[in-house]
């Protein structure tokens, strides 16, 4: 048996004695209006579409901007994509469409790399999905083009960061973050797009399980692999406190990404790997369920928390808890998603002082950079978290 499978043996048989938290229920609507003043009120404030919301500073009330060609261009468009799901009003639609249209040139990007997949899938992908604009279809199947490019099947991989090869000689690269960008290639290989793109994205997830998951499901940030060959040069940090720590964002992506990738190929490893990354992730939670920056962080708990990792995992696990057939191991999951939830509604939410709906997120704590603010993914993925537990809450009706 190896270390994985002893592993997993030990936590599956201690989880629902010792760990088993009780139901609880999540006033969805309520959190989702708010959504809808806070998000109001930026549609008031920033009007122009060529400049997307990436953060509020401290002190400011308003969002600070990043032009397209920033990799979190897609969220401001995903969370008018998810206010129109979720009102059903015109006004979102019309909205989403103005903020959506720009992102266009993503596909031609200055500095392409994996975000390819946030930047466009997130605006035009929440797009197609809910209103079918033909317009919308080409630009998503010609950047899935463009992500697929980057991959090298020598290694089995995308490469990530082409700026890092020259930058941190990094020559083929592969960051956790990139599993969330698989969904762009397995939705363009079922919806007129290259079919080999399933193909290529089931081989990264699989090169991404051997490499970056750890024997206890904490994961590497960086893989630097030697491009020729495809064999592994070495495991690096980027975003998180060390090499050999687990940085709390860049395991919410692998929770998300791996879960993501059983619900599109039904490949048992994927959800075995979800399962197992979910359960470290939640078993090393701090009291009130959300994560500091990173999880080996040493000064905890003086150290800077991170809400986004919290929303993307939370949102993650939702969708997990759907997969999984044993009740009582779907329940776990679930409940430790709610518990997360109520924690970022009750303890993270904005005041209403400044437009956004989650504080306290973490973007890069080592170069001091969007330190313990609003930022834009959190409440992405805080919003898309509410309505898959809404669309949950009423199925069971
Ligand atoms: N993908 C970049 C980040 O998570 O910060």
């Amino acid at each position: 048996m190896s270390m994985k499978n002893v592993f997993v043996l030990i936590v599956t048989l201690t989880m629902f004695v010792a760990c088993k938290r009780d139901t609880i229920l999540l006033d969805t609507d309520k959190y989702l209006n708010f959504a809808l003043e806070q998000v109001s009120k930026t549609l008031v404030s920033n009007t122009d579409p060529w400049q997307s919301p990436r953060q509020i500073k401290p002190g400011h009330v308003t969002w600070s901007t990043v032009n397209l060609n920033d990799w979190t261009s897609g969220f401001w468009p995903g969370i008018l994509w998810y206010m129109y799901e979720y009102s059903n009003d015109p006004y979102f639609r019309e909205q989403a469409n103005k903020w959506t249209m720009p992102m266009e040139g993503a596909k031609d990007r200055e500095r392409p790399n994996h975000d390819l997949g946030f930047m466009v899938f997130n605006s035009f992908g929440n797009g197609y999905r809910l209103v079918k604009e033909p317009d919308y279809l080409p630009i998503i199947l010609e950047t899935a083009d463009s992500l697929a490019a980057w991959f090298n099947p020598n290694v089995g991989t995308i490469l990530s960061w082409p700026w890092a090869r020259e930058k941190y000689g990094w020559v083929h690269n592969t960051i956790i973050d990139n599993m969330m960008n698989l969904e762009l290639l397995f939705w363009a290989s079922k919806n007129g797009g290259d079919e080999s793109y399933y193909d290529i994205a089931v081989t990264h997830a699989l090169t991404t399980m051997r490499n970056h998951v750890r024997d206890d499901y904490s994961t590497y940030h960086v893989v630097v692999y030697d491009s020729l060959s495809g064999d592994v040069v070495k495991k690096v940090k980027y975003q998180g406190y060390a090499d050999d720590s687990m940085w709390s964002r860049g395991q919410a992506w692998a929770i998300y990404g791996f879960t993501m990738c059983y619900r599109e190929t039904g490949i048992v490893d994927f959800l075995e790997t979800a399962k197992g990354l979910a359960r470290t992730f939640i078993n090393h939670l701090p009291d009130d369920y959300v994560p500091y920056w990173d999880f080996d962080a040493p000064n905890a708990p003086d150290e800077y928390k991170d809400a986004s990792a919290a929303a993307i995992a939370a949102s993650g696990i939702i969708e997990l808890s759907g997969l999984i057939d044993n009740e009582d191991e779907s329940g776990w999951f679930h409940n430790n998603a709610i518990h997360i939830l109520h924690s970022l509604a009750g303890n993270y939410l904005s005041d209403g002082s400044n437009h956004a709906v989650l504080w306290h997120s973490s973007g890069h704590v080592p170069a001091n950079s969007e330190v313990d603010v609003p930022i834009i993914y959190a409440d992405y993925y805080f919003i898309e978290a509410l309505l898959r537990e809404r669309n949950l809450q009423n199925s069971n009706r």
